[in-house]
């Protein structure tokens, strides 16, 4: 019922544009019914043991004052003793209830003792192996060789025969239609998931084989889905291990071109985001997103399109701010916006998960092939105002 509730709660926009309020409420209401029932078993196997174990008690007095009487007339035994008794008895009932609720409550308390531990002894699939090195920093280059891989539980798969080396310090772009495998090969570099052996390398050495604590505090990573919590913004930007003054933090800012956004808020960079605070535009996120990666003196950054929400300008405004310092790092940028990945060192374009042109936006342009095609696509883009006849507004652009 709760998660119910919470997902009501959370989609409710979605909910009342799509006039699903009725809908919802009986699926509610049906899910009530059901809790419902499971309670009124348990009301019923509980009043059924109280008025049996109670009805035993009574009966236990009719015996004791019934028996108990015959004795003390036939004088077999006294009356002090007949009282005596019938005492013990009623002090000895209180314990032996409680004693059957206790073994209730011990049932109970097992059943979820039993779904708790089967949570807490769940083993990570992902975790340092045997074998793993013990380098605690890494210089920042890549090298991705016949890397294929398959989700579990798909058939397809997700990345084909991918081969491709970023030296240390420069920059690769990714561009490719959605789902052709573009967040895939990032979730592998962070090894969310496990990529085979031999197939990708970080400054020669097996990613398999380095420490996941080193791996991830050398990786920046802007996701694609710009996830941040319930606190305040500064919190959101520092959140990392290590601490940082104010000032790294209005600096990370400042370079994701959000500063200003935040000054305008009504408690700056304490305001509070999530159920209880403030939301943020989208644009905003992003950019919030952004400076949480900039922060984070890593060697590696990795952009998973990023800059889908921003206007162009501050686009252009942030990649400027970028290029100086990602010159010093390795960096991946994913995006289906060509404007935003043209100075890129190598750029490769991804279809159904293999690399089907590689080059230099100039060279890429030469080959006449699907970059040139997108290319062609955006810079005469925003020409189509009606789908079908039907309006549409179009707030922000599709994500990849
Ligand atoms: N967690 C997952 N489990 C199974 N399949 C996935 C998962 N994530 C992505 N895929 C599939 O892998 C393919 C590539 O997805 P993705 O890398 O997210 O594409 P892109 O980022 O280029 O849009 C898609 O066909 C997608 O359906
Ligand atoms: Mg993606």
């Amino acid at each position: 019922m709760t998660s119910r509730v919470q997902e009501f709660c959370s989609g409710i926009s979605v909910i009342k544009t799509y006039i699903q309020e009725q809908e919802e409420r009986k699926k509610f209401t049906n899910d009530n019914q059901a809790n419902v029932e499971v309670n009124k078993q348990l009301i019923r196997a509980n009043s059924l043991f109280t008025s049996l174990s109670q009805g035993i008690v009574g009966l236990s007095y009719l015996i004791s004052i019934v028996f108990g009487s015959i004795l003390v007339m036939k004088s077999t035994i006294s009356l002090g003793d007949f009282v005596a008794f019938n005492t013990y008895l009623s002090l000895l009932i209180a314990p032996i209830e409680n004693i059957g609720k206790v073994i209730n409550l011990l049932q109970q308390g097992k059943a979820a003792d039993n779904r708790i531990r089967h949570v807490l002894s769940t083993e990570p699939t992902i975790q340092d192996e045997e074998g793993v090195t013990s380098i605690t920093s890494i210089q920042g280059t890549i090298m991705i060789r016949n890397l294929s891989f398959k989700y579990q539980r798909s058939k397809e798969s997700a990345l084909k025969n991918i081969t491709v080396s970023i030296p240390k310090g420069t920059s690769l772009a990714i561009v490719g239609k959605v789902g052709s495998g573009k967040s895939t090969l990032v979730n592998l570099l962070l090894r969310l998931y496990n990529p085979p052996k031999n197939s990708i390398f970080i400054d020669d050495h097996d990613i398999r084989d380095v420490p996941l604590k080193t791996l991830r505090s050398s990786v920046a990573y802007v996701p694609q889905d710009n996830f941040l919590f319930s606190s305040s913004i500064k919190e959101n930007i520092a959140f990392d291990p290590n601490p940082y003054e104010n000032e790294q933090v209005f600096h990370a800012a400042r370079q994701a071109h959000v500063y200003q956004d935040i000054m305008e808020l009504p408690e700056k960079f304490e305001t509070e985001l999530g159920e209880r605070g403030l939301s943020l535009s989208g644009g905003q996120r992003q950019r919030v997103s952004i400076a949480r990666a900039l922060i984070k003196p890593s060697p590696i950054i990795i952009f998973d399109d990023s800059l889908s929400a921003v206007d162009s300008k501050t686009e252009t405004n942030i990649l400027n701010t970028l290029r100086t310092q990602m010159k010093s790092r390795t960096s991946i940028i994913i995006s289906h916006r060509i404007s935003t990945i043209q100075e890129a060192d190598q750029i490769i374009v991804l279809d159904k998960g293999e690399i089907v042109e590689r080059g230099t936006h100039h060279s890429l342009l030469k080959q006449n092939g699907m970059y040139k095609k997108m290319f062609t696509q955006q810079t005469t883009e925003f020409l189509s105002p009606s789908l079908n006849g039907r309006k549409i507004l179009i707030k922000k652009r599709r994500r990849s």
